[in-house]
């Protein structure tokens, strides 16, 4: 990959949509518990501009995963390096996603978050590649569907680099 980064969403597109992802979020809850749990590192910017979106009293949290693979691709191992650290008991929790792709990890992270006791639980990705999915997920909110090979940018990395571009690139 030696080509460089070409722009498939500007940040101009970005704002707008999640502007309006953060719209529909604060409608579906309303009275609820919400608690935000981006998925680091690669959703930390989207969970930042996404929260600033949801005009609702939320709770931010975070958890990390290591999977065993290459760069590109996710391997059917995965493991927990870092958990959420507030108490999920009856909270109303939105996994916040990067990229789903296999849904490899979604997956496991669905069966993570279903031990926790929470309230509820539903999906949120800034963008859904469904080319290579071999799991079957339900993803609740969906910012953009792309399958236009390695995406970079706006948080997501190749290598760990490319993560501070504004706009959602592929390589
Ligand atoms: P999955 O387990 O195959 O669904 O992959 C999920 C994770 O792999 C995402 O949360 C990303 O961190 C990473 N990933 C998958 N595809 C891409 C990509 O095109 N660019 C950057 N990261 C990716
Ligand atoms: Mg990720």
């Amino acid at each position: 990959m030696d080509n460089s980064p070409e722009i498939i969403v500007t940040q101009t597109q970005v704002k707008k949509r999640i502007d309006e992802l953060g719209e529909q979020i604060s409608k579906d809850y309303k009275d609820c518990q919400l608690v935000l749990i981006a998925v680091l590192k690669g959703a930390f910017i989207f969970a930042a501009d996404l929260a600033r979106a949801i005009n609702l009293n939320l709770e931010i949290d975070f958890i990390r995963v290591a999977s065993y693979g290459d760069a590109t691709t996710t391997s059917g191992t995965i493991r927990l390096t870092k958990a959420p650290e507030i108490d999920l008991k009856g909270k109303d929790i939105i996994i916040v996603e990067d990229i789903i792709d296999t849904g490899t990890t979604i997956t496991w992270l669905e069966q993570y978050f279903a031990e926790q006791k929470a309230s509820s639980l539903k999906i949120c990705t800034l963008v859904d590649k469904t080319e290579r999915r071999t799991e079957e997920v339900n993803i609740d909110y969906v910012g953009f569907s792309l399958n236009e090979g390695f995406i970079i940018g706006y948080g997501m990395d190749y290598n760990e680099r490319f993560r501070n571009l504004p706009d959602i690139c592929t390589l």
